[in-house]
């Protein structure tokens, strides 16, 4: 394995690929930055052609086509046909909200490997009231027919928090119905614009608990039948997630216009200095771009993390949520009970409120 400044150089597994930040929902814990790329300045299939490449020969193996909605660009097909081209494991995730049945009929013939559709709850009409969108429900419903029609596996991710959470039941019931192989059910994180509706979505432990308890007994239930991915709600955890599988160890975001970050968040963090794909290979990128270097290995990590034997499982946790919470990216993050600023977690979790919710509109 190679090594920069003394820290071990992984190779990336993924890349997400984020094709442009225009979508048709406005779902209140949208991930994209707060300032968002314009279309004027998305990359253009060319360079996503040559980035593919690039990314194959650097070890990625996979490709998440991603946004805002892919389906947003009009060159889409040729962009998955460029990524199918290169090698990568293709898939495409999107909100249904713009993928026609036509477009996907394209796309399953470019070489598209595999479709994750966003749901935003099993009940229609709050579905469709999360998403900000009438119709967005009955759209990914058709869409994921269609893709199980043309025989491409499907995950439906949903996006968990105090509004849906009590019907995971329901939602995991759906992706069932659905045809899907897989279920995401991922609590919101908090950053971006999810800081915003932080008290509008959070969930009380009691749901956490009872969340936590009936996923366990789903995944009895349906072994063999689809597998059930949970993400715990950070807030209630005694331990962090070892963020983006750690900063700059397995994989990259390509924004639309063509900054390469080490996660999607990594924006928020003020101070790095991030290089684009317009301007440096993926590889130089890789290996030597300022931001990637920040926080890799254990070097730049503080107490109590510096000295903690789980370091090298969790990396000291997110490092975006690290400075959300406390304005500094090196610190432990404080989701981690032995973090110093542990205490705050609760208190920013007792706060909640039941105003209308803050959609995001481009
Ligand atoms: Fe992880 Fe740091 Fe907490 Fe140890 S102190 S468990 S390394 S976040
Ligand atoms: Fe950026 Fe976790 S989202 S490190």
């Amino acid at each position: 394995m190679a090594a920069v400044g003394g820290v071990a150089l992984h190779k990336p597994l993924g890349l997400l690929a984020e094709l442009t930040h225009r979508c048709p929902l406005g779902c209140p814990y949208c991930s994209n930055p707060l300032a968002l790329d314009a279309r004027q300045d998305e990359l253009d299939a060319a360079t996503w052609h040559r980035v593919f490449h690039e990314a194959a020969a650097l070890g990625v193996l996979q490709v998440h086509l991603s946004g805002g909605e892919p389906g947003a660009r009009r060159d889409l097909v040729d962009i998955a046909a460029a990524a199918h081209a290169a090698g990568l494991y293709t898939n495409l995730i999107t909100s249904a909200v713009g993928i026609t049945d036509k477009t996907l009929d394209a796309l399953a013939a470019a070489g598209l490997d595999h479709v994750q559709i966003s749901i935003q709850d099993a009940d229609a009409s709050s579905a469709d009231r999360i998403a900000g969108y009438d119709g967005a429900f009955a759209r990914k419903r058709a869409l994921a027919a269609a893709v199980v029609r043309l025989g491409l596996p499907l995950t439906v991710n949903a996006v968990v928090h105090r509004a849906n959470i009590e019907r995971i039941g329901e939602i995991v019931d759906l992706a069932l119905a659905l045809g899907a192989s897989r279920v995401e059910i991922a609590h919101v994180q908090y950053y971006g614009w999810a800081l915003k509706n932080r008290a509008l979505l959070m969930p009380t432990p009691e749901q956490v608990e009872r969340a936590a308890a009936l996923v366990d007994e789903l995944r009895a239930r349906h072994r063999g039948r689809i597998v059930i991915d949970a993400v715990v709600p950070d807030y209630y955890a005694r331990y962090p997630k070892p963020c983006v599988g750690g900063w700059g160890r397995r994989s990259l975001n390509v924004t639309p216009a063509g900054k390469v970050l080490p996660c999607h968040a990594a924006e928020s963090i003020p101070g790095l200095e991030f290089w684009n794909v317009r301007d440096h290979s993926l590889a130089d990128i890789w290996a030597s771009s300022p931001a990637f270097n920040a926080f890799r290995g254990t070097a730049w990590m503080k107490q109590p993390c510096a000295s903690c034997p789980r370091r090298e499982l969790d990396f000291g946790g997110c490092r975006c949520q690290a400075f959300a919470l406390t304005g500094d990216a090196a610190a432990t993050d404080p989701v981690c009970h032995l973090a110093p600023d542990h205490a705050q977690v609760a208190e920013l979790a007792a706060i909640r409120t039941d105003a209308p919710y803050v959609y995001r509109r481009m």
